[in-house]
């Protein structure tokens, strides 16, 4: 796969593919790491001469954050303090001459990709290179540059269908975090694994593929409780919420691994609640909403003495109940081994903790690619582009 490095930019028209899907509160999208790290990339492009067309989903159909790029071409000018049109059109004219007029240097974002229905689809690059808005895009590019590795397990038209068309590099941003999970892979063996978050179904195939390597599995938020549940622990109002949710649907996988590999899986000792922490066999019938103190403590022990940690997931409701997440983010940082953040939702808690990306050796800023990616699968993006 080759690198922007030796690319030849300047004056050419570039077709760049970042992942911009932000978290949208209140109907506005919010600034965070991700957004910070495509600022970069937009960055180089634009210091190099390069005439660069940004393209990107936000969302999906039907919920709340499926909104437009506009906001985002705001931040990104914001950002850069430099001029950034903003170009509501996949096809014709309107394309075209925002193409045609772009000087070396300029920027100009396109509207959401997902707003087209033909880039949903889960093709191969070879149909995906036929559909209709690559095939004639595709014409206006000299070069495409793919950096959306949060985004590099879809098959979907703007993340495979260029590649067979164009000159194809990764950028910086898709090899620094390839650089990073490779070197998770390789040589994580003696460390531990921290998984919490809402997704149990998520973290399974992590486990199964890195749990022979790993000393410890500390286990909070959802699959935490799920763990305990198993167990027939953990209250009951929660364990409800929990099928209700359907949270449960990877039970029987999650019991296996439980059973082979008891001395190495941690749940949590205790878990928190409004009225206070109680023992798992001791909640009364109330939600709870974070690890307690005790788990936390415990966890944080572990996690300063080991030689390497991998975070997915928080501990709880980190939005209301902070604590337990805030505490093992904080150990992650004490720790002087090799220490990993990853996930859309644990990435973003670097800064509402107030740490620096600094503090860790890699911050993923991937959910469902990083899962993927870290369970040994392959990523579609990624296959297109060494292809
Ligand atoms: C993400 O935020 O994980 C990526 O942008 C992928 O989004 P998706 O799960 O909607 O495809």
């Amino acid at each position: 796969m080759k690198g922007i490095e030796d690319a030849q930019l300047e004056s050419r028209n570039v077709l760049l593919r970042t992942d911009l899907n932000l978290p949208v509160e209140d109907g506005e999208p919010q600034k965070t790491v991700r957004f910070e790290r495509y600022v970069e990339t937009i960055k180089e492009l634009s210091d190099r001469g390069a005439r660069t067309l940004v393209m990107a989903h936000q969302g999906r159909p039907a919920r709340k954050d499926f909104t437009s790029l506009e906001t985002h071409a705001d931040f990104i000018s914001e950002e850069l303090d430099q001029e950034v049109e903003f170009v509501q059109s996949f096809f014709g004219p309107r394309l075209g001459d925002a193409v045609a007029s772009m000087q070396d240097g300029d920027i100009t974002v396109l509207e959401n990709i997902r707003f087209l229905s033909e880039e949903l689809q889960n093709a191969s690059p070879e149909r995906h290179a036929h559909d209709h808005f690559v095939e004639n895009m595709s014409r206006y590019f000299d070069v495409y540059v793919d950096d959306a590795f949060s985004a590099a397990h879809r098959s979907h038209g703007s993340l495979v269908g260029f590649t067979p068309l164009m000159e194809a590099y990764a950028g910086p941003v898709m090899q620094n975090e390839l650089e990073s999970c490779d070197r998770v892979r390789e040589e994580f063996n003696s460390g531990v694994l921290v998984l919490g978050g809402e997704k149990p179904s998520d973290i399974i195939g992590m486990m199964k593929h890195m749990i022979d390597d790993v000393e410890k599995v500390l286990l909070g938020g959802i699959p935490g409780e799920l763990a305990l549940k198993i167990q027939g622990l953990g209250s009951d109002k929660k364990n409800e919420w929990i099928e209700r949710n359907s949270f449960d649907a990877s039970q029987g996988e999650f019991e296996e691994l439980m059973e082979a590999y008891s001395d190495k899986i941690m749940t949590p000792i205790d878990l928190a609640t409004e009225k206070g922490d109680y023992r798992p066999e001791e909640v009364p019938d109330e939600m709870t909403w974070d690890i307690g103190r005790k788990t936390a403590e415990k966890y944080a022990d572990i996690i300063r003495d080991a030689d390497a940690v991998v975070m997915k997931g928080p501990m709880g409701a980190f939005e209301e109940h902070p604590s337990g997440s805030k505490k093992i983010v904080e150990a992650l940082t004490e720790s002087d081994g090799f220490t990993v953040l990853g996930g859309g939702h644990t990435s973003s808690l670097v800064q509402r903790f107030g740490h620096s990306l600094e503090d860790f050796s890699h911050v993923s800023i991937a959910g469902g690619a990083f899962v993927r990616y870290m369970s040994g699968e392959d990523l579609a993006a990624v296959e297109a582009l060494s292809d």
